[in-house]
């Protein structure tokens, strides 16, 4: 019979990457694994309840209408980070300000996470895959302080840990240390992840796009040029790509790592630093995306090297297999 694994073990077994580590981050991937278990439960009967499908009829920081489904996953994940104490402080894409934990535990904690609870919200209510992204630090400032400003403000190169979860026709929960990218499947009946895809390469070059192509006329020249060149047969492949585009970038990301292919949320004349978030869904990605042998730029810059400025951060943001993603930056020089 094949030797399962499951996300608890090969938590354990990893503890060993980090030498000086006490098993604090493996605690902290423990719950947010928990949280994402309780969230998937309401994510399948999402169609069954009105607690959890619609909206919450008021707005994030970002002006965005926030879904039920947002507000709850939001919670789930403070509350599962805050009971463990692993963790001084997190961000997150729904609220204004990061909060701190203000518990002895939670102050003596190394670690902030930052996160984007519910990715995908305007699938929610049509049944179609949406996520979790996370992204974990090691804080800046002073153990047994409070969490700073500083502590999430840091370049998705100093990332110690990313992850997401996808709700899809299966749910799995896909993430790094930084020695390679590793992927589990939650076997529902029993409630616990299998490692399921062990050490994910990302293909270097693909023929799938990921665009939401109805704001092509928006897009800068060298976006086009790029889109016009995937749709055209004088490619590398000799035939038109396939478009995909889900919108939620967590489904879109996921199918393009294991398939080969390219996202891209470019800046619009609407929005000139395009839609993302840099520090709760393209840090994460990025760090993902490298590990497996990807690539992500903002067209100009490597996304892990930006020095962010504010919690909210948008940049645009060009995420997939390496050829083609160099492919874009050099139509966009
Ligand atoms: P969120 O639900 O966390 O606000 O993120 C939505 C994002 C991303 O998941 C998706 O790829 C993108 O917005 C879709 O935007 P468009 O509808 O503008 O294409
Ligand atoms: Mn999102
Ligand atoms: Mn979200």
């Amino acid at each position: 019979m094949k030797r399962v694994i499951t996300l608890g073990e090969f938590i354990i077994s990893r503890q060993g990457d980090f030498p000086y580590a006490k098993g604090e981050l493996s605690s902290l991937l423990s719950a947010i694994r928990l949280a994402a278990k309780v969230v998937n439960r309401e994510v399948n009967r999402a169609g069954l309840s009105n607690d959890i499908l619609g909206s919450a009829l008021k707005q994030n920081i970002q002006g965005e209408e926030q879904q039920k489904l947002d507000v709850y996953a939001d919670e789930q994940f403070m509350a599962a980070l805050k009971a463990r104490g692993d963790v001084c402080g997190v961000a997150s894409e729904e609220q204004e300000d990061f909060i701190s934990f203000d518990t002895p535990l939670a102050r003596a904690g190394k670690y902030v996470v930052l996160i984007d609870p519910l990715d995908g919200s305007s699938n929610i209510d049509v049944n179609v895959s949406i996520g979790t992204i996370f992204s974990v630090y090691r804080r800046t400032s002073s153990i047994g302080q409070l969490a700073t400003v500083e502590d999430f403000l840091q370049s998705g190169a100093k990332q110690v840990a990313a992850g997401y979860i996808i709700y899809g026709s299966s749910t799995m929960l896909v993430y790094t240390t930084g020695n390679g990218v590793h992927g589990f499947t939650l076997e529902p009946s029993i409630g616990t992840y299998f490692l399921s895809h062990p050490n994910i390469c990302m293909p270097e070059s693909g023929s799938i796009y990921s665009v939401n192509e109805g704001n092509f006329n928006d897009f800068n020249p060298g976006v086009q040029q790029y889109i016009q060149y995937c749709r055209s047969k004088q490619n590398d492949k000799e035939k038109p790509y396939s478009a995909r585009y889900i919108g939620s970038l967590v489904a879109d990301f996921h199918r393009n790592l294991l398939k080969g292919g390219v996202y891209m949320y470019p800046s619009t004349q609407k929005d000139p630093n395009g839609k993302l978030r840099l520090l709760y869904e393209c840090n994460p990605l990025a760090f993902i995306a490298e590990q497996a042998g990807g690539l992500a730029s903002t067209g100009r810059q490597r996304v892990l090297d930006i020095m962010p400025e504010k919690l909210h951060q948008r940049v645009p943001f060009f995420v997939g297999s390496k050829n083609m993603v160099e492919k874009i930056i050099s139509l966009m020089e």
